[in-house]
């Protein structure tokens, strides 16, 4: 027997939980204020457009819908960024951003097979599975720091410093999953000084675009590193911020350092999905492409991932405020400064098993839980468990 998935498996527990009470704060989903995932108004406008299209379901080109790869790329690269004008980029539609890291690190794998990956410690889960399940040896480098609930930086960049060069490094390139702390922009820049003096190989994944400040503001880091020359992998995702998680929405991109070699390297990354999945599916491409090449559409799904994001801050303030209320002394503002949709609660695994023991409050075993999953109507139970068992 398998172990169950630290996260997914979560929802397998929950699923089965009889209690009406129960919260869900495990899984990185969104929900609404009144507990549901939404389906955006963009999305409906543009599945209908689809729908009234009917168009046959050919197989899509091994690397997707060329209009989906070139709208992933520029929302993620930005509308004038020079490695893309000069042809030097390469975006896949993927399966979601696991797929993306799945793909790319296969890909790494046949072009790198001695080097080794460096994940942040802690990192989403699944970093350490995808990597080790396409042969790679997984290692971590310091990233949080526990007591300043902030970044380890100078615990980063030594090791970043002592790595041998063609290592892989995992980063986050914002709303890190799972502390919610991100590098200022500063700290980027040393990172990315750092990277490319040693001649690593950065991993940038952005699964939560637009959940930390805004679209632009959260691709920052991919946009630096795209402007220093060396190699970069970026997986990036449409599950969060279309709220689309089960259409697999997501995209790999490399940046080469010439056209020509950007050729051979979706030559490369083409076998390498042939032989996984043989090509992506297309409702949810569609969907996505058809929302961000319609000024329209696209207005509204920026100004609905913008309420996302607002509501999230709203709750993280919320929760702050009524832990204290019950437990006074306890200072969680901390929680208040995380970005995205995680918060590293630092919630011992004790009270995270007594939280879903005693209270169907699930939160993943490291203390991380989903704040967009709180909503004005389980907020107050969930403070009330959260207070019991810090107490
Ligand atoms: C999460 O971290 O909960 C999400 O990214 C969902 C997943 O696939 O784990």
């Amino acid at each position: 027997m398998a172990p169950r998935d630290p996260i997914l498996g979560l929802n397998e527990l929950f699923n089965a939980d009889k209690n009406p009470a129960k919260v869900n704060l495990g899984v990185g989903v969104y929900y609404d204020d009144t507990g549901k995932v939404p389906l955006l108004e963009c999305v409906r406008l543009a599945e209908r457009q689809v729908l009234e299209q009917a168009s046959p379901r050919n197989y899509l080109p091994i690397d997707g819908l060329p209009a989906y790869d070139r709208m992933a790329q520029t929302l993620v690269f930005g509308a004038d960024n020079s490695a893309a004008n000069e042809g030097r980029v390469v975006t896949l539609q993927t399966l979601g951003g696991t797929g993306a890291l799945k793909v790319g690190a296969d890909f790494l794998r046949r072009i790198v097979p001695g080097a080794q990956v460096w994940i942040s410690n802690p990192s989403w889960e699944n970093h350490r599975a995808l990597f080790e399940s396409a042969g790679f040896t997984v290692n971590t480098y310091p990233y949080y720091d526990p007591s300043t609930h902030g970044v380890d930086f100078p615990g980063m960049m030594k090791a970043l410093n002592e790595m041998p060069a063609h290592s892989i490094v995992v980063l986050h390139a914002c709303c890190h999953n799972p502390t919610g702390v991100d590098l200022t922009t500063q700290q980027w820049d040393e990172v990315i000084a750092a990277v490319r003096k040693r001649a690593l190989i950065p991993f940038l994944d952005i699964a939560y675009q637009g959940f930390g400040e805004g679209l632009d503001a959260d691709a920052l880091a991919v946009r630096r590193f795209a402007g220093s020359e060396g190699p970069l992998f970026v997986s990036s995702s449409f599950s969060k911020s279309f709220s689309l998680y089960g259409e697999r929405v997501g995209a790999l991109s490399v940046v080469t350092a010439s056209s020509d070699e950007a050729a051979r390297v979706l030559s490369q990354l083409k076998r390498v999905v042939r032989t996984n999945y043989s090509n992506p599916p297309t409702h949810g491409g569609r969907i996505v492409t058809s929302v961000l090449t319609s000024p329209d559409l696209r207005a509204l799904w920026e100004q609905e991932l913008g309420q996302m994001r607002e509501r999230i801050r709203t709750m993280r303030n919320q929760l702050v405020e009524k832990i204290h209320a019950r437990v006074p002394g306890t200072d969680l503002s901390f929680v208040a400064r995380q970005r995205g949709m995680f918060s590293y609660s630092g919630l011992s695994k004790e009270a995270v098993r007594r939280l879903r023991e005693e209270f169907s409050v699930y939160a993943v075993d490291t203390g991380r839980i989903c704040v967009a999953a709180l909503n004005s109507r389980n907020i107050d139970y969930v403070a009330d468990a959260i207070a019991q068992v810090i107490r």
